[in-house]
């Protein structure tokens, strides 16, 4: 590694303001993301957290400010700056939580279509989807047996199944940030842990994983660090155990009776 490179991406936010309405709904100076494997983001309904994501992906305009990507290489690329359809080949993926394809493809067609790149692209179609099918099956097959998915010939049923769907898309694109906006949420305990040490297990090839739960227990078990957000600022970043115990989290968020 030179002295450029670096363990991990991480993304910087800096002077990022969003408004909806004439309303501030976002205003962080300054936030760096990826510096720990698995970073959480904690606060109430309606802190912005959702908004922030959405700002880094640039699938919402920044009113103000700018997000940049710190790459592992050294270099650095302004993402604020960046149409939201290349953010996948630079690295940095997101989890959705409505994918309408989904409902069109069967399980495996929908996850090669997620694997596609433009250099996929052949005239000869069927050619082209097999070579990436035979590329990727052992990887699919084996994150697809993990979560227990059945025929993947079929179309995911369940939203349940759509959800999980989503997050085995982003596990196979291996990328250098990954943003989970709740993951967890609607997923029984059995699976939460199965979608907890994947994504462990992807922190630790190397991807910075930031993580939004209102589910704590997840929070607690699977961060290094977390941010705390209210009212669309960011409050305090430390460690898990440090945000339990801060007055001002419990004021705001966890309440004085929280385990
Ligand atoms: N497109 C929009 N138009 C108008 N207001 C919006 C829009 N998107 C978000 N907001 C508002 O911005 C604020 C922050 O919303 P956001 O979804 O980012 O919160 P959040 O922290 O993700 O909350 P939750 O934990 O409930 O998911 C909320 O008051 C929300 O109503
Ligand atoms: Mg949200």
């Amino acid at each position: 590694m030179t002295s450029s490179e670096r363990t991990r991406a991480e993304i910087h936010v800096r002077g990022a303001k969003k408004s909806f309405s004439g309303r501030t709904v976002v205003d962080v100076d300054e936030l760096v993301l990826g510096d720990s494997a698995v970073e959480g983001l904690l606060g109430p309904n309606g802190a912005g957290k959702t908004t922030l994501m959405r700002m880094i992906m640039h699938s919402i305009p920044l009113d103000e400010g700018t997000v940049t990507l710190h790459k592992r290489d050294g270099s650095t690329i302004t993402l604020s700056e960046l149409p939201p359809h290349q953010m996948v080949s630079n690295g940095v993926v997101k989890s959705t939580q409505v994918v309408s394809d989904f409902d069109q493809l069967t399980i495996l067609d929908s996850l090669l279509l997620a694997l596609a790149t433009p250099g996929d692209e052949s005239p000869i179609r069927w050619k082209a989807e097999r070579e990436l099918a035979k590329k990727h099956e052992e990887e699919i097959r084996h994150q697809l047996d993990r979560f227990g998915f059945g025929n993947p010939n079929e179309v995911a049923g369940s939203a349940g199944e759509k959800k999980l769907l989503d997050i085995v898309r982003c596990l196979l694109l291996k990328p250098d940030v990954l943003l989970l906006d709740e993951p967890t949420a609607g997923l029984p305990d059995d699976i939460t842990q199965l979608v907890m040490s994947a994504v462990r297990e992807l922190a630790l090839g190397g991807t910075s994983v930031v993580i939004v739960e209102h589910d704590l227990e997840v929070i607690w078990e699977l961060c290094d660090e977390v941010t705390f957000m209210a009212e669309g600022r960011v409050l305090m970043k430390s460690d898990p155990e440090t945000i339990r115990n801060n007055s001002l989290v419990v004021e705001k968020y966890l309440g004085a009776d929280h385990a």
